[in-house]
């Protein structure tokens, strides 16, 4: 197959089969009256008009989730708000059985029977649990995102839900933040394309069918640019950052159909991002027409308050909605004030009608009208749960998501037989911490750990060995001493290191990103045995690798895979698939690089060669990454060729081939994901050392050369001006086809 051929089948995914989908948005954006929902408005109270606008927390939500909010209903009031058309619907309640109780209260007892909507954070799977999203991100591959996103909403579906506040599309730059584990990491233009696959996968092609789950790409915005990564913390990005690297991937999702929207928790210039207005009405609306519903984060309308922004629960309702904020989320905060304020005349009813009417378009788009007992049939939910198909998907998936960082001498992979293997770690046979966060109702005693993947991998005969060795974050009595027998008894040694579940995912903000001490001296003792190493790595981010975990010859980044954990890591272990994923987010060499990503602004004082004084750099390491944005390693050995291109100059209309020959030099197949990046050497607000705007997937045989072909249009080079219009002025530019954002061959050519 030709790589070209499979990247633009990947990249363009979605695009035809999204044709009703784009229809639904079409005519939402027309924004033609729809009678019915018309007259529901001339009928309801300020009161009704009010609970449309909030969605409580699920009654049956596990306590885990989301902290115990102050204003949150018990089962038999949630039954008796319904009846009286008092809650527009409720969220993390994964029990179709309730909800669909829920649903009968709602239309047949309330007086204008508007049917509810049921939500719930499927972040990663359910039942079967797919990669973490930044794994998932590794592939490079959205298509491999919307079919994951596909198989969650057959599940999310079937355990009751409409919608999922899904995909976090943030771009995350620091790795201090825990929720880099939740999006697509540091770069916009990858994030960008993922955030509309996951919309696809997640929406389906009929927003009415049993199976769609409506999409709600979050943090509308600037989360991601929590200072020093400290969860909830504020943020200070200029208006140039937010728009070139943190709306790229929520304009994407919208244009891939995405209804609804939430607000983040931070502020960005001191605006909480649920009051602020510029966001939520001149940006959102005004500029892009987003026709949608925006929902606030879990009470962060009251959380005005705290912020400084709001006086009072009044004051923050009426900065909120006059924002643009449609809907709160877990409180009852709009149903007792925003009717009061209406009444008062501080609030137009117009202004209440027109979120209201998002409301009832959204429920209408997704089927509940018509249909209210859509996806709450209980008889599904077992059928639907961890079909074959998912779980080879997420086997897939996870086998994708794993990233070959190093593998001097050809470490990797493992002989089947032949050698002793003693596997070192203190999640070599554990199940519970192989999701990751934000895996509800994912069943971690039937995910597969390392140690019955491993096992499942060889013979019965296969002399391999199992010690812990240490606990996550503390050492157990004489782990380390049974650690290094262990290793000094077989020939290679293989640890498993790194991060708990809880350790990152929202509130898991962390001051350094390195793997905790206990497992950082079981790897050096058993590194001192001189047996041969490899390295597999769990982990929610990147992580700054030091000692033994740095210099041994082989090393994974395997983050958490989901159900299928232990079976994809011996696929790639074992040899029996090619490693093929890239890193999201760049490894640096030092915790206190961070933020610390590849598309940085030059600076007037780089380091150039080994000249380090007076440039930009720490004292103790140079200002580069341990392992780039980008990379991953194959098992064969790969060379780039020239980056040729079709014309030195790029004309208005015109559009520019760049090619490069790949040659696989080694001797076995390879799965390569070449990239294509830029650098605008003179901008008038200066432009990162270098860009992605390319992706090909690329198979190629032992000895196989293969050629790749990008295109680019002058649009590709568009960035936002001093006046903050997105324009490509004319320029010179440097380009590269490499494997990673360092490397490849250089070439030139301008725009004219
Ligand atoms: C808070 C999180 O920030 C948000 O992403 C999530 O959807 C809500 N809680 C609801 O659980």
């Amino acid at each position: 197959m030709n790589g070209r051929a499979f990247s633009r089948r990947a990249f363009l995914a979605g695009s035809v089969a999204l044709a009703p989908v784009a229809r639904a948005l079409a005519q939402a954006r027309a924004q033609a009256p729809d009678p019915h929902i018309e007259d529901l408005l001339r009928q309801m109270t300020l009161e009704e008009k009010a609970a449309q606008l909030t969605i409580f927390r699920s009654p049956t939500a596990s306590a885990a989730i989301n902290p115990q909010g102050p204003h949150e209903p018990t089962r038999e009031e949630a039954l008796a708000d319904a009846g009286r058309g008092m809650a527009a619907g409720y969220f993390n309640g994964f029990d179709p059985a309730f909800n669909r109780a829920l649903q009968q209260r709602a239309v047949e007892d309330s007086r204008l029977r508007i049917p509810l909507i049921f939500a719930g954070d499927v972040i990663h799977g359910l039942k079967t649990t797919f990669p973490i999203p930044l794994a998932e991100a590794a592939s490079f591959d959205p298509e491999l995102c919307r079919r994951t996103a596909r198989a969650s909403a057959e599940e999310a579906s079937a355990l009751g839900l409409h919608w999922t506040f899904a995909p976090m599309v943030d771009i995350a730059r620091d790795e201090r933040w825990g929720r880099v584990m939740e999006g697509a990491g540091e770069d916009p233009w990858l994030g960008a394309r993922i955030a509309a696959a996951r919309v696809r996968g997640f929406q389906g092609d009929d927003l009415r069918a049993e199976n769609s789950l409506l999409a709600c790409p979050k943090h509308f915005a600037g989360y991601g640019g929590v200072e020093g990564g400290m969860e909830y913390n504020s943020v200070e990005i200029s208006e140039t950052a937010l728009r070139q690297v943190h709306l790229p991937p929520f304009e994407a999702a919208f244009a891939a159909g995405a209804l609804t929207t939430m607000t983040g928790f931070n502020d960005v210039a001191g605006v909480p991002s649920t009051a602020d207005r510029h966001l939520l009405t001149e940006i959102l609306r005004e500029e892009w027409r987003f026709p949608g519903l925006v929902v606030s984060d879990f009470q962060s309308v009251r959380e005005l308050i705290p912020h400084g922004f709001a006086a009072d629960e009044e004051d923050a309702v009426l900065k909120a909605f006059t924002a643009g904020c449609d809907v709160a989320l877990s409180d009852d905060i709009y149903v007792r004030h925003l009717p009061a304020l209406v009444r008062d005349g501080r609030l137009a009813e117009a202004a209440l009608d027109q979120s209201v009417r998002r409301m009832l378009r959204l429920k209408k788009a997704s089927g509940l009208f018509a249909n209210p007992y859509r996806s709450l049939d209980p008889g599904r939910a077992a059928k639907a749960a961890r079909r074959p198909e998912a779980l080879a998907l997420a086997r897939e998936t996870a086998r994708k998501s794993i990233v070959l960082l190093k593998n001097e001498n050809n470490q990797l992979p493992l002989p089947k037989t032949g050698k002793s293997l003693a596997f070192i770690g203190p999640f070599v046979s554990d199940k519970d911490q192989t999701l990751g966060n934000w895996s509800l109702n994912g069943m971690p005693e039937l995910a597969v750990s390392l140690e019955e993947g491993v096992r499942a991998a060889l013979s019965s005969d296969a002399r391999c060995t199992f010690t812990p060795g240490c606990a996550a974050e503390s050492e157990i009595p004489g782990g380390i001493e049974a650690a290094v027998q262990a290793a000094r008894e077989a020939d290679i040694a293989v640890l498993y290191l790194g991060e708990t579940g809880k350790m990152s995912g929202e509130s898991a903000a962390t001051t350094s990103i390195v793997i905790p001490h206990c497992q950082q001296a079981l790897a050096e003792a058993v590194a001192a045995t001189g047996r041969p190493l490899v390295v597999i790595l769990k982990h929610g981010r990147a992580l700054a690798l030091q000692g033994a975990a740095r210099d041994a010859p082989a090393v994974l980044c395997s983050w958490f895979l989901g159900s299928e954990s232990g079976r994809a890591l011996a696929d790639i272990v074992f040899g029996d698939f090619a490693p093929q994923g890239r890193l999201p987010v760049s490894f640096p060499r030092a915790p206190g690089q961070e933020p610390f990503y590849y598309d940085h602004r030059p600076t007037g004082r780089p380091q150039i060669g080994d000249v380090t004084d007076f440039t930009a750099r720490y004292r103790e390491v140079a200002n580069e990454p341990l392992f780039a944005f980008g990379h991953g390693l194959t098992f064969s050995v790969l060379d780039y060729g020239e980056t040729k291109l079709s014309a030195p100059r790029l004309s208005r209309d015109g559009a520019l081939k760049i090619s490069a020959r790949i040659v696989n030099r080694g001797g076995r197949a390879a799965h390569e994901v070449a990239q294509l990046y830029i650098h605008r050497r003179v901008a008038a607000i200066t432009q990162p050392v270098r860009q992605l705007k390319g992706v090909q997937h690329v198979a190629l045989a032992p000895g196989e050369t293969k050629e790749v072909v990008f295109e680019l249009r002058p649009s590709d080079l568009a960035y936002v001006q001093p006046d903050l219009s997105m324009r490509a002025d004319a320029g010179l530019f440097d380009i590269w086809i490499a494997p990673s954002a360092v490397g490849g061959q250089k070439a030139s050519f301008s725009l004219d």
